[in-house]
């Protein structure tokens, strides 16, 4: 199974220029997380201090123990063969075709043989939908190609932890719900803790277990998804309906006479551009393709989220609730009996099942 990685009080900047700070989370073991927020906020940054490529200036990052901002460089290789990472653009060789850029981490970390090797990679390019494609160059083949080739190529060390930069971003809708898919089919196959930075509305609320979102250099909350999905935190309710509407500007952030008088305009009538309905809620999560049987994720995060639920806000309550119940959108928003919730937080109650 995956392993836990813990964020505690994590700081990075630029000479001058804070990040982000004081940030704080745990990625749970064999769990998918997605982290959200506004372009520039520092997402991929985060994800490069993870695997040690960046160093923050402060906090700690444990990984299955060690922290990688103290232990040795010796111990870094080690903890680093533990990812898979697919980095914002890919990453590939250009001058190499798919098979050798998807061979190249085995051919570089193992002594494996090149019939061991091809074994493999075929594997991950049949995963990845890619077969037929192995003797283009990434420069011959589409967007969605290239990013289906960069998650082969991640996933070919069997990581433990799987971190994937925008793996929506030039993809067609249609393409952007197989890649979900395909996110939650390995993650049932191999169990490793997944973290998914997007931008893709639709991904966050179907895929990840947790969620999470940086905005004005902090992290603005992280956990349960159901947490985020019902939130009220105006810079979440914007994100989540690609509003106009609240605090994100298109360069920068917007003061509070500005977003005023953008609420005073819609008021009025004027119509954004943002959908007329609400989309908050908890919609029903994507399922493991048929035939891959349980993730095991789902069986651990209901235990899990039925310790901290009493701590989490109501709302968030009622749609963890009510999902367990099989209700989700504006009908999952319905008061929830109070017994259930009581009988949830002594695990009696659906959550237990
Ligand atoms: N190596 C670096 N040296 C100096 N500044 C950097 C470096 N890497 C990133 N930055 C700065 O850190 C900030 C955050 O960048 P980052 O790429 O993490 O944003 P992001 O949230 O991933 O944005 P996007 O959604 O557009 O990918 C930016 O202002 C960027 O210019
Ligand atoms: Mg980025």
């Amino acid at each position: 199974m995956g392993v836990e990685v813990s964020v505690e009080g994590l700081s990075k900047s630029f000479g001058s220029q804070t990040i982000w700070q004081d940030v704080s989370l745990t990625l749970p073991a064999g769990e998918v997380s997605a982290l959200l927020g506004p372009s520039g906020t520092g997402k991929s940054v985060f994800l490069k201090s993870l695997i040690g490529l960046l160093r923050p200036e402060e906090g700690k990052i444990i990984i299955d123990g060690t922290d990688i901002l103290q232990c040795s460089s010796k111990e870094l290789y080690e903890v680093r063969k533990m990812f898979g990472v697919l980095f914002q653009d890919g990453a590939l060789f250009g001058s190499m075709d798919l098979y050798d850029n998807v061979a190249f981490p085995l051919r570089e970390h193992t002594k494996k043989s090149e019939s061991e090797i091809r074994k493999i990679v075929m594997e991950k390019l049949e995963l990845n939908g890619l077969i037929g494609a192995e003797h283009k160059l990434p420069g011959e083949i589409s967007g969605g190609m290239r990013k289906r080739a960069g998650l082969a190529r991640a996933l070919v060390l069997d990581p433990e932890i799987i971190l994937v930069d925008e793996p929506d971003s030039g993809l067609d809708p249609v393409r952007t719900t197989y890649l979900s898919q395909l996110l939650i089919d390995i993650n049932t196959e191999i169990d490793a803790t997944i973290l998914i930075v997007t931008h893709n509305i639709n991904l966050a609320r179907t895929v990840p277990d947790n969620l999470g979102m940086l905005f004005r250099k902090n992290l603005v909350m992280f956990g349960p998804r159901e947490v985020l999905l019902t939130s009220d935190e105006p810079v979440v309710k914007q994100f989540l309906h690609g509003s106009k509407i609240g605090p994100i500007g298109m360069s920068e952030e917007k003061d509070d006479a500005q977003m005023a008088a953008e609420l005073a305009e819609r008021d009025a009538g004027h119509h954004d551009g943002s959908p007329d309905e609400d989309l908050r809620g908890v919609v029903r999560q994507m399922e493991p393709s048929p035939g891959l049987g349980e993730r095991k994720a789902v069986g651990r995060r209901q235990a899990r989220v039925r310790e901290i639920l009493h701590t989490l806000p109501p709302e968030a309550q009622r749609g963890i609730v009510a999902s367990l119940e099989g209700r989700y959108g504006a009908e999952a928003m319905d008061d929830a009996p109070t017994e259930v919730l009581a009988a949830a937080q002594t695990g009696d109650g659906p959550v237990n099942g």
